[in-house]
């Protein structure tokens, strides 16, 4: 993390140079505005590249991100500003830094001009500092990054804007040796938000960057536990027989926060309960949306049922619906989760199956739907299991996942009912955060004898959909390749 990509040895860096030069031609960016938008597991930020052409028949823009920064990035998409549907995108990882090829929707003439937006997610940029605080004391992080935003073309201008979501901003990084980009100002805070810039021809050759790129640090104050999931391990069941689908989730839960400096006072804790100042880096609850249509939730950790949890359930809807509707899980651990303590715990449902399973008719196929993960708000889940176990006797499996995983495998999974064990799908990821809360098609077969008859009417909507998504990530997985 500490490494950047600048004190790598010039040599490698020149070696480069020629291309990043010869892609320097092509474009010039008119402004580069970054918005960073702190947070505590999660970081959000999003950058408007104003770009124009100066060479003919541009059909692809490229984005740089230093090394460090691609690692920390577990999520990114880019946008034409103002448009809903994400570019093409390719990644190269091979030169000094990474780049990002954005297919244009439509090649750009001399002087052409279009706003391109690339958001992403950060995970686990920030930390705690000081390491420790008291109960009663705020919780205070800090956030890391390099000064100028990186491109392989001349920035007439580029600035970069740091929130913090409270205003109590504790400090931040006066950059040096700028006077000669600046015009007014290098770095000015309103409230809780900083901003570096604007600074003037930020040019691209190699030189340059190792004189005057910086680390830049906010200290900020935040009032929420920063989370996360350490393990995630789901497991979804299908049963024909019982008409059933049921999700289980064990997670093991790490508040990253500060760790207490001094004892727990329960006194303390009650009374800011009780005067709804609770101490930011103690977590005492959240809530979850689970689908509609729950039944039988459960929540137990090592000690047995925690009877501290509350379910709103929603009426089951058909399949396919968009629809915005949850069922609302209330939870409330055992204990206080202080920084630097982990709560390790079980919950899991039921739900309809015909709500998440399809079967199409004319070839004879099932597909199901799960959910790769419930969300938890405000949290990184750094390692993720989720196992997919289908009905005895499946064949002809196949499966896509929304966005790459790490692995897969089938293995057989057998529980005391079953004759020769059932199939099942297991996927595994990293650094999952709400941007990655989409679903895992599974298609398979059944012997007659399985079939389930509830579902047998139902149309072809999922299978249609998990078609979509099979053909959308082939053409993706190509691009990739590439
Ligand atoms: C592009 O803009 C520049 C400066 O405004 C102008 O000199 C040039 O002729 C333009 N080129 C084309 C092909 O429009
Ligand atoms: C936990 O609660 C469930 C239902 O709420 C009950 O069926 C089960 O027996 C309980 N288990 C223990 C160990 O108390
Ligand atoms: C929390 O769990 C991690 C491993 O998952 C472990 O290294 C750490 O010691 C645990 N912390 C406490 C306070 O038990």
């Amino acid at each position: 993390m500490a490494r950047r990509w600048w004190t790598l040895p010039l040599l490698l860096v020149s070696a480069l140079a020629p291309s990043f030069s010869l892609a320097g031609l092509a474009f010039e960016n008119t402004a580069i505005v970054r918005t960073i938008e702190l947070g505590g597991s999660l970081v959000h930020v999003s950058t408007t590249y104003a770009v124009k052409a100066l060479e003919p028949r541009q059909t692809t823009y490229q984005i740089a991100l230093s090394k460090a920064e691609r690692a920390k990035t577990s999520w990114l998409e880019a946008k034409v500003k103002g448009q809903t549907t994400p570019l093409e995108l390719s990644e190269d990882e091979s030169s000094t830094e990474h780049l990002l090829s954005v297919s244009l929707p439509k090649a750009l003439a001399v002087n052409g001009t279009l706003n391109l937006v690339l958001e992403t997610v950060q995970t686990h940029a920030t930390h705690p500092f000081p390491e420790q605080a008291a109960q009663k004391e705020p919780q205070l992080l800090k956030y890391e990054t390099d000064l100028f935003t990186i491109s392989p073309y001349v920035t007439l201008v580029q600035r970069t804007k740091i929130k913090s979501m409270a205003p109590n901003v504790i400090s931040y990084t006066t950059p040096h040796d700028v006077d000669s980009f600046v015009r007014d100002g290098s770095v000015t805070r309103s409230g809780g938000t900083i901003t570096y810039g604007p600074y003037n021809d930020i040019q691209t050759d190699t030189y340059f960057v190792a004189k005057h790129q910086q680390s830049i640090s906010v200290h900020y104050s935040f009032d929420y536990p920063v989370l996360e999931v350490e393990t995630l391990r789901r497991t979804a069941e299908i049963s024909h027989w019982g008409s059933n689908l049921n999700i289980e989730d064990k997670i093991h839960l790490h508040n990253a926060g500060p760790t207490l400096k001094g004892h727990f006072s329960r006194l303390e804790y009650q009374g800011q309960i009780y005067h709804r100042r609770q101490a930011p880096h103690i977590l005492s609850d959240f809530t979850l949306h689970l689908p509609p249509g729950v039944t039988n939730a459960y929540f137990y950790d090592q000690n047995g049922n925690v009877s501290t949890s509350h379910l709103r359930t929603v009426p089951s809807v058909a399949k396919g619906s968009k629809a915005t509707q949850y069922s609302v899980l209330e939870l409330r651990p055992r204990y206080p989760v202080l920084g630097g303590w982990n709560y390790s715990y079980t919950i899991g449902f039921d739900t309809p199956l015909q709500d998440s399973v399809g079967y199409d008719v004319k070839n004879g196929i099932y597909v199901v739907g799960v959910p790769v993960m419930t969300n938890i708000p405000g949290t990184v889940v750094d390692n993720a299991e989720v196992k997919i176990i289908l009905p005895e006797g499946a064949t002809n499996i196949e499966f896509i996942s929304p966005f790459p995983e790490l692995s897969n495998g089938m293995s057989t999974h057998i529980s005391y009912l079953d004759t020769a064990g059932r199939p099942a799908v297991t996927f595994t990821y990293k650094d999952l955060t709400y941007k990655h809360t989409g679903i895992i098609y599974v298609s398979y077969q059944v012997p007659v004898s399985a079939h389930l008859k509830k579902v047998m009417s139902v149309g072809a909507a999922l299978f249609s959909l998990f078609a979509f998504a099979f053909m959308a990530r082939r053409v993706d997985l190509n691009l990739h390749k590439k």
